[in-house]
């Protein structure tokens, strides 16, 4: 990174005990920047600790163990006995639904927090119409939340974080309370807003397609600890281990164990047959080895010549198929294996149909190696 960070997490730990004596550890010795003018998002399922690591960054959460520098300055430290109040640290948060006032006119949402801080009446005015036209939302001072979009109250949310001028926000599933077509349009929108205004965001959701659109870099968290963290395409393509290639994304994973290998390639046995991969970053490859084998839905081929088998070609049934609109999903089976097959629409001779059987295909720098957890 060539400009220091906004936000500088390093080997950050929260432990809770819970009623009855056990302890969960939501915060397991994190490490974790956000650059300059960078939205990180961190994506894992529920209870991994998205909101306990958010937290803490904002303040309303003390760790155990750890420290958090914000633009610079340490506003945590186990060690040094610093723990500085939110309103001391210069960031903002936006909540799920954006929380605005609803009794209050969008400038008076707006202005909340600067009033609460004791700005001058006399600052508070510039600034909040300036914000407003940042955002671009300046005609609408006057309306009350209920009397605009959702987009409109994505921006008047947005506005608030900024006017403080702290341009770093925290996101805590915003978006998870709205429907699917209006969450899209949202997405876009933030990305939009970002891109222009350039704020540093730390954004928290379970939803990956959010994950992967809205973050320049994603963190996946496995129990309190990042199991990921990278551009959403690299993630994807190159998942380092089966949990992380199984929440970003579709894949079929099948248990494998190396036949042998060879200059850069490896040659693995499974129930869905042979594959020829290349080796990738596994470091556990000797023969014999068991590891497991990823390949995504729409990285598969699907042919009506039926041919001898082969390494990354396997003769399968043609289960079942569902139209999804842009693909077909297409299940398919090799004995007791099954796969998942995503098809894009080709010519009415040339689609799957149910019962027969076909040759299906995948180039070999399409297939992942991944480390068996318990082999
Ligand atoms: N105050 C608390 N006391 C005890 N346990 C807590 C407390 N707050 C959170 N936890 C536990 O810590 C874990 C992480 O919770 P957290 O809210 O950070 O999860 P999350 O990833 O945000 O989940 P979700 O997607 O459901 O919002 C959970 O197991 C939760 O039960
Ligand atoms: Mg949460």
């Amino acid at each position: 990174m060539d400009s220091p960070p906004r936000i500088r997490i390093s080997r950050l730990s929260k432990t809770f005990r819970r009623t009855g004596g056990s302890t969960v550890t939501p915060v397991d010795n994190v490490d974790l920047e956000v650059g300059a003018e960078e939205m990180v998002v961190l994506l894992g399922p529920s209870g991994c600790g998205k909101t306990t690591l958010l937290r803490c960054v904002a303040g309303l959460e003390r760790p155990d163990a750890g420290e958090i520098e914000i633009d610079g300055q340490l506003v945590f430290s186990a060690a040094r006995n610093i723990c500085l109040p939110p309103d001391q640290r210069r960031l903002s948060m936006i909540f799920q639904s954006f929380a605005l006032w609803p009794h209050m006119t969008v400038y008076d949402n707006v202005a909340y927090p600067l009033e609460s801080r004791g700005t001058p009446r006399s600052e508070i005015a510039p600034r909040v119409n300036d914000t407003l036209a940042l955002v671009g939302i300046a005609s609408l001072v006057a309306q009350y939340p209920a009397q605009i979009s959702g987009g409109q109250q994505q921006r008047v949310a947005l506005a608030r974080a900024l006017v403080g001028n702290t341009s770093v926000v925290l996101f805590d599933e915003p978006l998870s309370s709205v429907d699917a077509k209006v969450r899209e349009q949202l997405r876009v929108e933030l990305k939009r807003m970002q891109q222009k205004i350039r704020f540093s965001g730390l954004y928290v959701t379970h939803d990956q397609t959010e994950a992967m659109e809205l973050g320049d870099r994603v963190a996946v968290l496995e129990s309190g600890r990042i199991a990921a963290l990278g551009d959403p395409r690299s993630i994807y393509e190159h998942p380092p281990s089966e949990y992380v290639a199984n929440f970003v994304g579709a894949a079929n994973i099948w248990q494998g164990r190396v036949v042998r290998r060879e200059a850069g390639d490896v040659l693995v046995e499974t129930g869905f047959g042979d594959f020829l991969a290349e080796v990738g970053t596994v470091a556990e490859l000797a023969t014999g080895s068991s590891v497991k084998v990823m390949v995504r839905p729409e990285k598969f081929r699907l042919s009506n010549e039926i041919s001898a088998e082969g390494p990354n070609l396997q003769r399968v049934r043609i289960e079942t198929c569902l139209f999804a609109g842009p693909y077909t999903e297409v299940l398919v089976s090799r004995g007791a294996s099954t796969a998942r097959v995503w098809v894009q629409d080709g010519k009415a001779s040339e689609r799957p149909g149910e019962g027969i059987d076909m040759m299906l295909r995948v180039e070999s720098d399409k297939i992942r190696i991944l480390p068996d957890a318990n082999p």
